[in-house]
């Protein structure tokens, strides 16, 4: 893997982001507002990961990250932890063939252990079959949390440091490497639907210079036309990385000519 970190060295700036990170947010809203259930809105959110999931191969974006369940939502009430819990299994047996299909390959991040061994099965299953696909990478997070992240990778070099017999070397690129997303650059754009604007425990470590977008819309409500929205305020920031706007290479590309 070729090592890039925002804060070490100016990464390659395109108009269409490689990565985008998403917290997938307003599904408990968009059901209350309609008196349906919040479960509901879960369903229906399946729907719009599938649509941006399409929506991001199409546009050229390499690497699609969404925090589906976060460390903190096992206190939200038992049924709703369970029905999560059923829709990930649906969404795993039903959706992975039509990923792999289009050259999507899936992972999925977060402390895998606490689910149960069903849902890891087919986890490991599903990142088996779609492992050399190279058009899009989606990386799930579940019982994913940026907290949680940044304390195995450096629980993982301590392991490393007390097998070699001597400290670690502790450098951004060793501890990086063992972060749960070591596979993909660091986001580009964050999106955040629903109304909030917090991060909520999602990656803390690798936000470090991501433009951050917040959208009032609720997640089952979240389209193609939405994303575009996203990447086409995305193409308009400077990301300076530190430097002043001067030194910055003439922007080649407006939001007119997005492919997306
Ligand atoms: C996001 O929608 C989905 C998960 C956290 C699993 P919410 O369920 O948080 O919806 P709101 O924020 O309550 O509307
Ligand atoms: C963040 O949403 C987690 C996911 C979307 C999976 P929450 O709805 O749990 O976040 P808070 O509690 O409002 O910060
Ligand atoms: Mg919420």
């Amino acid at each position: 893997m070729t090592y890039t970190s925002s804060t070490v060295r100016v990464p390659d700036v395109a108009a269409v982001p490689r990565h985008i990170a998403i917290i997938m947010d307003g599904n408990g809203r968009w059901a209350t507002q309609r008196r349906l259930p919040r479960v509901a809105g879960h369903t229906r959110g399946v729907e719009a990961v599938r649509t941006v999931v399409e929506a991001c191969a199409r546009c050229g974006v390499e690497y699609l990250t969404l925090f589906a369940f976060s460390s903190e939502n096992w206190r939200r009430p038992n049924d709703e932890v369970s029905f999560l819990m059923r829709l990930f299994v649906t969404a795993l047996e039903r959706e992975v063939g039509k990923l792999h299909a289009n050259g999507i390959r899936l992972r999925v991040v977060g402390d895998l252990a606490m689910f149960d061994k069903r849902i890891q099965d087919l986890i490991k299953r599903a990142e088996t079959k779609t492992a050399r696909n190279t058009r899009l990478t989606l990386t799930i997070a579940a019982n994913y949390g940026g907290r949680w992240d940044i304390m195995q990778a450096s629980r993982k070099l301590a392991e490393e440091a007390v097998q070699a017999g001597h400290a670690a070397e502790i450098s951004e690129a060793s501890f990086t490497q063992h972060l749960a997303l070591a596979y993909a650059p660091e986001p580009d754009l964050f999106i955040r639907t629903g109304g909030e604007q917090r991060i909520s425990n999602f990656l803390l470590w690798q936000m470090a210079y991501t433009e951050l977008y917040f959208t009032d819309i609720f997640w089952p409500d979240f389209d193609g036309a939405a994303l575009g929205q996203a990447i086409a305020s995305y193409a308009e920031r400077e990301r300076r990385f530190g430097r002043t706007s001067a030194q910055l290479e003439p922007q080649v590309q407006n939001a007119d000519s997005l492919p997306c």
